[in-house]
């Protein structure tokens, strides 16, 4: 069990965070950290006072300064701003990487040796002014968007073949936007390969629904994004690091050449356990994924440069 992890941003996704990882206890501490007076505090020790309830012992408060975040073993920044209707991720670069880097030097200043998963959007981008701003290696700076978006595709999967979620195993790589790549030649149910169960039409189909499931959800809330599955996702990898579980998942790691790509953030099969990512994991794409992947890299390299 880690000591403390702290949640910056204590909007929609930081506080489900704070709440999933209170009641899975993967820390003694949680501090809910925002910028709204009241907020963070408020929120903190209402889940707190839910503990008796749930049972749980993970204390979780909230505060406006980083005093109480000294220490942390693991910061998950949600600061920023979400997506409203008719904006795209890229839209929210300009104020997010704002938030991002004074939240990254801070970070810096209270706990050095902190792992650090981004979740603010854009998130491949995000991720880098994460790395820039702490000073961290990339083994300690990872962002969250394929546990989600490979959420989206295998719940969708689930759905068309009405067969338990536990069944379907995915992987979506990529940026997190409209350039995702969901690789059907990794998809299966049950080890069947998807192709099997699902006709071609269909499949793509499912694939487009993923490609647009943040969009989707924003258009039914039309006053935010998504949060449940974002939060589900992001405590996942918590849980992969604080408890060294050594899994593979779908994160946005900072490319060394793997994949042919250098210097960006882009999601790719990570092995996180602890200290963070243990290893980006190399696979082999048909032609049309590493196509598509190189599609995805050149739109986050292009959003790169708008910064
Ligand atoms: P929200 O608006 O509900 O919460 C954001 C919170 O950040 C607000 O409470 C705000 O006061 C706070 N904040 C702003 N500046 C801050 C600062 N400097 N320090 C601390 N807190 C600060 O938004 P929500 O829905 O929680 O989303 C948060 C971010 O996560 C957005 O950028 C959103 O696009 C992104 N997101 C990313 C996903 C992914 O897959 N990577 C999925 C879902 C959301
Ligand atoms: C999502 O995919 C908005 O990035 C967020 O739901």
């Amino acid at each position: 069990m880690a000591g403390k992890i702290t949640v910056v941003g204590a909007g929609h996704v930081g506080e489900v965070c704070a709440q999933r990882l209170a009641e899975k206890e993967l820390c003694r501490e949680v501090v809910l950290i925002d910028i709204i007076e009241g907020i963070p505090q408020g929120k903190g020790l209402d889940q707190w006072e839910s503990a008796p309830v749930e049972g749980f012992d993970t204390r979780v408060t909230g505060a406006n300064d980083y005093g109480p975040a000294e220490g942390s073993d693991m910061f998950i920044v949600t600061a920023g701003i979400a997506r409203k209707p008719g904006m795209s991720r890229d839209d929210l670069l300009r104020t997010n990487a704002g938030i991002v880097r004074s939240v990254g030097e801070q970070i810096a200043r209270v706990a050095p040796g902190a792992v650090v998963i981004v979740v603010s959007n854009p998130l491949d981008v995000m991720a880098y002014v994460a790395k820039e701003a702490t000073g961290f290696p990339r083994e300690r700076v990872i962002g969250m968007a394929g546990v989600l978006d490979t959420a989206r595709f295998r719940s969708f999967i689930a759905l068309e073949l009405d067969v338990s979620v536990e069944d379907v195993q995915a992987m979506v790589l990529g940026g997190h936007g409209d350039t995702m790549v969901p690789l059907v030649s990794y998809t299966s149910v049950s080890g069947i390969p998807v192709s099997h169960l699902i006709p071609g039409d269909r499949l793509d189909a499912l694939i487009e629904r993923t490609r647009n499931g943040g969009a989707e959800i924003v258009g039914y809330l039309k006053t935010g994004s998504a949060y449940y599955a974002p939060s589900a996702a992001a405590v996942q990898m918590a849980e992969a690091i604080v408890r060294d579980k050594r899994r593979i998942l779908p994160a946005a790691a900072y490319l060394e050449g793997e994949y042919g790509h250098d210097g960006i953030y882009l999601g790719v099969p990570c092995k996180l356990g602890d200290g963070g990512l243990q290893e980006v994991i190399e696979v082999p794409l048909t032609d049309a994924e590493a196509a598509a992947l190189a599609k995805s890299a050149d739109h986050v390299r292009g959003t790169m440069a708008h910064l």
